[in-house]
Order: C-alpha cells, then sequence, then structure tokens
C-alpha cells in the first residue's frame, strides 16, 4: 500500500472523529474506530508489555467497505489508545479489501500478521493468504511480504476451493504449527467446513495442506467464518461465525491425523449481534481472553461497530464451558450504587452500567419479564424476558442450557446502545444492541407479560425473592 493511500486513510478518519465521539448512541467504555465503521477483531496478541489489537475498518465511513487493519494497544484489555491505521489494501497488487486474519510468531524476529486478501469481485484470482511484516517493537509500521501470497489456490495442495475461502488462525499443537480457515468447494452442493494446514518452516512461510479439520457432512452452515481453534483444559475448542450466532463445539484433536472430532456443541451467544471471535492465544496471565465484534448498530452516526466485552473462556470442573466477564471489568466499576427504591421493583433507577440480578426460590410460572426504560424518553424501552428455558431480548432469542425454573443470577451490562447479557456463572450470553436509552434509566420487572404486570400472588413472592446490585462501569 503506498505511503499516500495511507495517508489519506488516515486524514478521513481524524476527519470523522469529532462527528463520532459527539454521538450519544456511541458505546463509552466499550472500543470504538475513533470513526466510522469497525467490524471483526484481528491479530490480536500481546507483545512488547502491550495487548495489541488489530480490526476490519473502513476509514472512510460509517458501512463497511475499503477494509483496512485499524490498530489500537493497551495495558489491560480495557483502557485502549488508537494507534495509526496498520496498513490498507494495496491496489498496485491488485488488493481491494485486506480481511481477517491472525497474528503469527515465528521462530526468530517480529511476530507477523496473516490475513486474507481480496482482489477485485470478479477476478478469476480469488482470495489469497497473505503476510505482513512489522518493521518496529512498536508494530506501528507494516510491510506485505514480498513473498505473497504464501498460500494460494492449486498451490502446495490447497484445492481449488471456491474463491472466497479466508480468515486464518494459526495455533500450535505438538510443538507444531497449524493454521485454520474456513472455506468451501465450489457449487451449491460444495463441501464446507474449516481446513487445516500444517507449517514447514520455522518462520512460517511455508504451509502444507493437511484436509478438512471439521466439515460436517450434514451441516446447514453456508460458511465457516473466523474459525479460532485452541486447547482450552484437557479439551480443543472450535469458534465459528456462520453468519449467525457464534458456534462451538468442544472435542479431541489429533495433530497427526488433522482431524478435530467433537463430543459437544452449543451457542457462544445466542445472538449475531457478538461475532467473528479472536482468541488472544499469548496472554501472560495465562487465560484465555476473547474479543468479538459487537454489531447490530443502525446507520448513520459517524461510527458503527464495536469491540464486545472481553470474555474469558474455560472449563469448569464438570468440562463443561464456561465463558465469563474478563475479571479485570471489575475495575471499571464506580462506586456501589443505591438502590434507594429497591423494594419496588416496578421502577428501580439504574445506572449506565453493571446490574447483577438474583432469584433465589421459584420463579414465576409465567416466567420474568424485565423492561429497561429511559424516564426521560419513554417510548423508549429494552424487553428482556426468561420463560419456558428461553431468553430474549427485543428480536433475538435463544435456549437457555439451565432450567429456568430454581434459582438464577444474571447479570446485565449497559453501555449506551450495547447491552450484554450473561447468565448464571457464564453459562449462556445474549448480546444485542438497542436503541440508546438517556439516563435516567428504569428497570422494571415483572411476571411474564409486558414486565410491568405481577398477576399473581406466587409472583409477587418470587419477585420479592430478588436481590438486585447495580455499579456504573466507566474508563
Ligand atoms: C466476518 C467477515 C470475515 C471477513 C471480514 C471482512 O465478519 O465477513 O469473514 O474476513 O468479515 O470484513
Amino acid at each position: 500500500m503506498s505511503e499516500e493511500a495511507l495517508r489519506q486513510a488516515q486524514a478521513s478518519v481524524h476527519a470523522g472523529e469529532a462527528r463520532a465521539l459527539a454521538s450519544v448512541e456511541r458505546p463509552r467504555w466499550h472500543f470504538t474506530a475513533p470513526a466510522y465503521w469497525m467490524n471483526d477483531p484481528n491479530g490480536v496478541m500481546y507483545y512488547g508489555g502491550y495487548y495489541h489489537l488489530f480490526y476490519q475498518h473502513n476509514p472512510f465511513a460509517d458501512s463497511w467497505g475499503h477494509m483496512h487493519w485499524g490498530h489500537a494497544r493497551s495495558r489491560d484489555l480495557l483502557h485502549w489508545e488508537h494507534l495509526p491505521i496498520a496498513f490498507g489494501p494495496s491496489a498496485e497488487q491488485g488488493e481491494e479489501h485486506c480481511y481477517s486474519g491472525c497474528a503469527v510468531f515465528p521462530a526468530t524476529g517480529r511476530p507477523m500478521l496473516l490475513y486474507t486478501m481480496v482482489p477485485p469481485k470478479g477476478s478469476p484470482r480469488g482470495h489469497e493468504q497473505w503476510v505482513a511484516l512489522a518493521e518496529d517493537d512498536e508494530l506501528s509500521h507494516w510491510r506485505k511480504d514480498p513473498t505473497n501470497p504464501i498460500l494460494c489456490r492449486g498451490r502446495d495442495g490447497t484445492p481449488e476451493f471456491e474463491a472466497s475461502w479466508r480468515d486464518p488462525f494459526v495455533f500450535s499443537a505438538a510443538g507444531r504449527q497449524f493454521m485454520v480457515l474456513g472455506a468451501a468447494m465450489p457449487g451449491e452442493k460444495g463441501r464446507r467446513g474449516v481446513a487445516l494446514w500444517e507449517s514447514t518452516d520455522a518462520q512460517l512461510k511455508h504451509w502444507r495442506y493437511r484436509g478438512w479439520l471439521f466439515a460436517p457432512e450434514d451441516t446447514t452452515i453456508r460458511f465457516f467464518e473466523c474459525p479460532n481453534f485452541f486447547p482450552v483444559g484437557d479439551q480443543w475448542l472450535l469458534l465459528a461465525s456462520p453468519y449467525g450466532p457464534v458456534q462451538y463445539w468442544l472435542g479431541d484433536f489429533s495433530p497427526d491425523q488433522g482431524r478435530f472430532t467433537p463430543r459437544s456443541s452449543g451457542l457462544l451467544d445466542g445472538s449475531p449481534d457478538f461475532y467473528a471471535t479472536n482468541v488472544l492465544m499469548n496472554d501472560p496471565k495465562g487465560r484465555l481472553s476473547l474479543l468479538a465484534w459487537g454489531r447490530g448498530f443502525p446507520a448513520g452516526m459517524g461510527w458503527n461497530g464495536c469491540l464486545a466485552m472481553p470474555r474469558e473462556v474455560a472449563l469448569d470442573d464438570a468440562g463443561r464451558l464456561k465463558v465469563r466477564p474478563l475479571s479485570e471489568m471489575t475495575a471499571l466499576r464506580g462506586p456501589e450504587w443505591s438502590l434507594a427504591n429497591a423494594g419496588d421493583v416496578s421502577g428501580i433507577e439504574l445506572p449506565t452500567g453493571e446490574c447483577e440480578i438474583e432469584l433465589r426460590g421459584a420463579m414465576p410460572a409465567s416466567g420474568l419479564a424485565m423492561t429497561l426504560t429511559s424516564a426521560a424518553e419513554p417510548q423508549k424501552s429494552v424487553f428482556l424476558r426468561i420463560a419456558d428455558g428461553c431468553w430474549s431480548c427485543l428480536d433475538k432469542s435463544a435456549a437457555l442450557p439451565d432450567s429456568t425454573t430454581g434459582d438464577f443470577a444474571l447479570r446485565l451490562f449497559l453501555d449506551r446502545s450495547f447491552l450484554e447479557c450473561c447468565w448464571g456463572d457464564g453459562n449462556a450470553w445474549l448480546t444485542k444492541a438497542i436503541p440508546y436509552l438517556p439516563a435516567p434509566i428504569r428497570l422494571s420487572i415483572g411476571a411474564g407479560g409486558n414486565g410491568n404486570t405481577m398477576p399473581t400472588p406466587d409472583a409477587q413472592a418470587a419477585l420479592g425473592a430478588l436481590t438486585l446490585r447495580a455499579w456504573p462501569l466507566s474508563l
């Protein structure tokens, strides 16, 4: 990419910043691009004392297009410092977009970024997998490797996949380095899944095709976008974004056979507003933090897209997947909110931040409904319902993994127009871009129906057993 093209992209972002900053809908403690569009987090890594985040970025508009790699760094995954755009499409080399990818660590030298190069639509060339090299230890200047492409269709055993194979993710197993990509064979009925390569050199520029890691014959999944594959506890976790809620499979991986055999599966989040995960594989804290694109926002605000709250993935003693808010999140809490009218479930004032709701005892038979309303603009409200083993928020709903009839705990994380709901101890999530509710925000809780009615004595009793705690959150 020419210096001039990068300069123009950066200047466009600067010009858009004031408008994006002024938007009341823009989340405050979630990361957003300085202006305009962002989607997937890319190349997440820890290096030189910082967490580095790259992300799909359109520097020219608040809609998808002109995919560049935006860049930011952080000491704690919560407070981010914007850095200049890392790189963008090299038009002189026939590149129209730089799609998603990952960070890789060759045996010597600085980390590299591996990503999908996208030529103009209709080009017979198809997508290719490219490498970008860091030119300094701040990771602020990047150069496309002259040996690109490192992978293309029909070479080194790579099949003639359908043109849009994409989103490389690298992991190590048994001291060897592997790469996965989402891919499909041509045609309506072409096999689709997650394909596997193995590195044949310590500098990670040569890769040999190993076949499908996971390509279920009976899948209804159209494409496995942004596959992530890594060990968690004594199992392997495969994540994929299938144009719908992010799915996970837990199971066994054999590096020699190059095969993944799932034992269990589920949804990482019940809503597609949490999408395109990128896991941080080299956190010095030894944990697995998951970053993802928060989406679903309306157009025309000067910004669009955010980074969902970082979530840690782990297995519990029974080998079940737990996805918990990053532990550092508690550092964003202000003093505990005093719920002056906490006894009055018909309208508790909440801070914009975190709210913990616990119910000890039986859930009303008709379920529980919660409404968040702006006292200033009561016509704006957000409705959350839990009933019959399901939960829903506005137009998104999903099954819950546990029974909804006994005790439960629910945590809501509200940040302007973005809401993340965590069920139990990280057992399930529901994420939703919502209409912005100007403060003061009121939470009303009711049994079933519309969230304001408590029709039966058992419902009244159950609601009396609710405990609420809340904290404002800010950076
Ligand atoms: C997922 C995705 C990826 C692709 C990128 C393009 O949201 O569609 O598959 O690389 O976004 O921006």
